[in-house]
């Protein structure tokens, strides 16, 4: 599939107005390797380290001790180590490197074309700057909660919508060659309480916290797989090589030490073959994590910023202890080193990749090597100018990002206006610069990304008012404007002049360890901040032609002012990065015909939405039960009966689109890729039947052997993995063996190529009837029926059509898209033979459905293809059987209607 899907950007690609050369032009290879190669050279370097080698490859070097994330520096071998960096949108912490749109607005273009050239734009940019690893992409949190503070950072609460673009963020940020890391896995959907000592810590008026675990989050195990599992089916089948585990609990484990889900689910039932690793204190054992599966601690030490202790570690040291004295075995230390270098070597970093030339936070040119010792001054920043010409693709997916809410008698495209007025202080350029406030935790001037460390630093950053005026000049525009939300007199005459009055709002949010203006990373409310409303209604009391712009992480409510006739349109502009201005001057100007759709509801009060963030902990150690189940977002309102403001998918185009024409078709069967999937899971059976990664296993001396060497001097607080002075072995509790492992040896749903198969196709033709050319998204839903949401999305496709041309779209249902898990059988059942035919819905929204048609149930087939148990074929290692049918005909009939279990991890 990714070949295909490279081809279709290489040449789309290729017909872009792109500068010849340039780097994202065409991405030759999809990114990813081999992972049999790739798990041969890993070994082959693995197997040749000594066990403090070994040890030093899973464990980073500590807070502060280097300057950038760093770990596995071998010289005996000449390897000189790995780097590490955040974010999905830019290098963090560094200069002459782009800041990209928020991911957010890579799903609400709909675009897979956009979205996989931006994402290869950043991996590029990671990998210019020596990061090998950086990390990004985000689909925890999915989005349960619209308040919730990060959402920005990943794509939309539908899990189809985000695993395409998380899929595709994944194999662009490869292909660009950078190691792209999918984060937090899982269930990760609050920044409140979830981590003890950031929460602690906040002296909010009249609460005082005092939890002593993270937030547990407790679904039911088809919750877990359809809704928040679902994209990362995606991206491991896309080449996820890594993955980080987030801060929460989950149902009362610690995600990081958390054996069901690391070893049992990601690494057994979805084949991953890469590699774990920690957030910055997300670790919370030594010898559990190890056996779970996590495979790397980042910062290295025991807590974030070393709060617990700078240079303490529940690794380095202490795993080699706990290899010697059997607590955990070598073999899985060696899995771990393996999994590592695996992801290395799938993605050719062994071959000219860069060396670090930046240190991530400090932008000078000199500095110290080891800032918290402040020893080696050195240059360490050569500020190499990585941005090539992807100021392009940022603007592209801004303006292509653009939902377009509202347009009463064509208020836009604007059309030479003799006098503009521009309000709001979201217009504007901020007084402290685009980076005057640490990881962009404040809201001063243009919104154009979120806060944390999903942040990146702008090079520059083209706010709305001076890519309106640069444009307006062209026309003769008289612009006027105010950026003071509050100077209400001042506005009042400035909009009495104006033909049209653009009024810009925004809402911010962003990770914990921030708080701005009251909101502790979560948003406290859905409403527009600094009295947009007020100033929306204000500008519209004195202007017949007033045109909202909204910069927002996410849904706002806009019931105070919608329906207010001198609203005339409204554009949501999310959170568009550096070209902020330029991608909304395309659409205001008609340069671009808005084409992006919501990837969430706006519903018309907080409420409606039946989720939210707990801000107030129901005990020491919060609990947040996810008894909504499947029906977060448009699949609650469509299953509530409520009515949304504008529904998931909606948005406005300068044309019309019709629907005609709807064909469902069957893939031929015997057509289907039975055989042929990429032997990928080959790797597990290691773990499992024979957990032997390396022929000949270290063999263990005493402790002296595995001190502190006395060649070497050692810096302060950096973490290493040697084992103190004069230190004797422990005992350690030998690893509880079996127990551990068994999750992932008989998994029925393990590696489920078949869920792959294309089984149907949908067609339907799109007419542009309007006088414009402009891009549609149409979307396929379906009902699945069996408790079910009403609808869900399982197919879209954005197409360019000009005006009065028809142009035929189509949608290719994989099995998985007519699936749902199976909890007592832990395994997916495709609906098809579940009785009930299964509705077919093509339309321009989730609401706005213009074609239907209908699958029908192949209740006990005997021939083709049937529904029924979605187990593996062909190759995996899971079983020892591997002629194991794909599709298990169900016996007895049908089998009961998937029972939602709640399983404790
Ligand atoms: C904590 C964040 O949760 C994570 O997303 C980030 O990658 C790390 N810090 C490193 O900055």
């Amino acid at each position: 599939m990714f070949l295909i899907i490279s081809t279709v950007l290489l040449a789309s690609l290729a017909t872009a107005q792109y500068p010849e050369g340039s780097r994202y032009t065409p991405p030759i290879s999809p990114g990813r390797g081999n992972w049999s190669q790739a798990y041969a050279s890993a070994r082959q370097f693995v197997c040749n380290l000594t066990l403090t080698e070994k040890v030093n490859l899973t464990t980073q070097t500590g807070t502060g001790a280097t300057n950038t994330y760093q770990l596995g520096i071998i010289p005996r071998v000449g390897f000189r180590g790995l780097a590490l960096d955040d974010s999905p949108t830019g290098v963090r912490g560094t200069d002459y490197s782009s800041a990209f749109t928020a991911p957010l607005n890579m799903a609400m273009t709909w675009d897979r074309e956009l979205i996989y050239a931006q994402a290869f734009a950043n991996g590029a940019e990671h990998r210019d700057k020596g990061v090998n690893i950086a990390y990004s992409p985000v689909v925890g949190p999915l989005g349960r909660a619209p308040e919730g503070g990060r959402n920005w950072e990943g794509y939309s609460p539908d899990p189809y919508l985000s695993g395409v673009s998380f899929g595709l963020t994944v194999a662009g940020m490869n292909a660009g060659g950078t190691i792209a890391v999918g984060k937090h896995f899982v269930l990760y959907e609050q920044e409140h309480f979830r981590q003890r000592i950031e929460w602690n810590s906040y002296d909010l008026p009249g609460v005082e916290f005092n939890i002593t675990e993270p937030y547990s989050a407790n679904t039911d195990d088809r919750t877990l797989h359809e809704l928040y599992l679902w994209p990362w089916y995606d991206a491991v089948h896309d080449g996820m090589a890594a993955v980080m585990c987030s801060y929460n609990r989950v149902n009362g484990t610690q995600a990081c030490q958390n054996n069901h889900l690391l070893n049992g689910i990601l690494k057994g039932e979805m084949g991953f073959q890469g590699f774990v690793v920690s957030d910055d204190g997300s670790q919370h054992s030594g010898v559990l994590s190890s056996l779970a599966g996590m495979d790397m601690t980042i910062l290295g030490e025991t807590s974030p910023n070393g709060v617990e202790g700078l240079g303490i570690s529940f690794w380095g040291p202490n795993l080699t202890q706990s290899v010697l004295n059997d607590s955990v075995p070598e073999w899985r230390l060696d899995d771990m080193a393996t999994r590592i270098m695996a992801a290395y070597y799938y993605l050719g970093q062994d071959e000219g990749f860069p060396e670090l030339n930046f240190a991530q936070g400090d932008l000078d040119t000199y500095g110290h090597l080891y800032p918290h010792a402040m020893e080696d001054f050195t240059q360490i920043n050569q500020h190499v100018d990585v941005r090539d010409h992807h100021a392009e693709v940022i603007r592209r997916v801004g303006a292509n990002s653009i939902v377009m809410l509202k347009n009463t008698d064509h208020a836009l495209p604007l059309m030479s206006p003799r006098q503009l007025a521009v309000i709001g202080e979201d217009a504007g350029p901020s007084l402290f610069g685009p980076n005057g406030c640490a990881d962009r935790g404040c809201d001063n001037g243009t919104l154009a990304m979120g806060w944390g460390s999903g942040s990146t630093n702008f090079p520059y950053l083209v706010d709305p008012l001076s890519a309106i005026q640069h444009r307006a000049l062209e026309d003769g525009t008289v612009v006027q404007y105010v950026l003071d939300n509050y100077d209400t007199s001042l506005i009042d005459s400035v909009v009495s002049q104006a033909e049209a009055c653009l009024v810009f709002v925004n809402a911010d949010s962003g990770e914990g360890y921030i708080e701005v203006d009251g909101n502790y990373g979560d948003r406290n409310n859905l409403t527009a901040w600094m009295r947009g409303d007020e100033l929306i209604n204000e500008v519209a009391g004195n202007c017949s032609n007033t045109i909202v712009v909204a910069h927002t992480p996410g849904p706002i409510l806009m019931e105070p002012w919608i329906q207010n006739p001198n609203v005339t349109a409204v554009l949501m502009a999310g959170l568009p990065g550096q070209e902020s201005g330029n991608s909304l001057v395309d659409v205001l100007y008609g340069t671009v015909t808005p084409s992006g759709k919501l990837p969430w509801t706006i519903g018309k009060k907080r409420e409606d939405y039946g989720t939210d963030v707990m801000y107030i902990p129901d005990g020491p150690e919060p609990n947040l039960n996810f008894t909504e189940g499947l029906f977060i977002d448009y699949r609650h309102f469509d299953q509530a009966g409520i009515e949304p403001r504008f529904e998931f998918g909606y948005g406005m185009s300068y044309t019309t689109f019709s629907y005609s024409n709807l064909r469902v078709d069957a893939v031929d069967a015997s057509n289907a890729s039975i055989g042929n999937d990429e032997p990928t899971h080959t790797v597990h059976s290691q773990m499992t039947a024979n957990p032997t990664i390396c022929p000949h296993h270290t063999t263990k001396l005493n402790a002296s052997a595995y001190t502190f060497p006395s060649t070497i001097s050692s810096v302060s607080d950096y973490i290493y993995p040697y084992l103190p002075r004069n230190s004797s072995l422990t005992t350690g509790p030998a690893y509880p063996s079996a127990s551990v492992y068994a999750e992932r040896s008989d998994i029925p749903a393990g590696g489920a190529s078949a869920l792959w198969d294309d089984v149907y196709i949908v067609s339907a033709t799109i007419s542009n009837t309007g006088e414009t050319a402009g891009q549609e998204v149409a979307q396929l839903y379906l009902s699945l029926g069996h408790g079910e949401p009403v609808r869900q999305l399982r197919g879209f496709n954005k197409t360019c059509i000009e005006a009065g041309k028809d142009a035929e779209v189509s949608f290719t249902l994989r099995r998985r898209d007519l699936s749902i898990w199976n909890s007592p059988s832990q395994a997916w059942v495709d609906v098809r033979g579940l009785g009930g035919d299964v509705g077919v819905f093509v339309g321009a929204s989730s609401r706005d459905l213009r074609l239907n048609g209908t699958i029908p149930a192949m209740i006990n087939a005997k021939n083709g293809d049937h529904g029924g148990t979605v187990g593996q074929k062909g190759h995996s290692s899971l079983t020892t059987n591997d002629s194991t049918p794909f599709v298990t005909e169900l016996s007895d009939g049908q089998p009961e209607v998937p029972v939602v279990t709640k399983r404790v991890l």
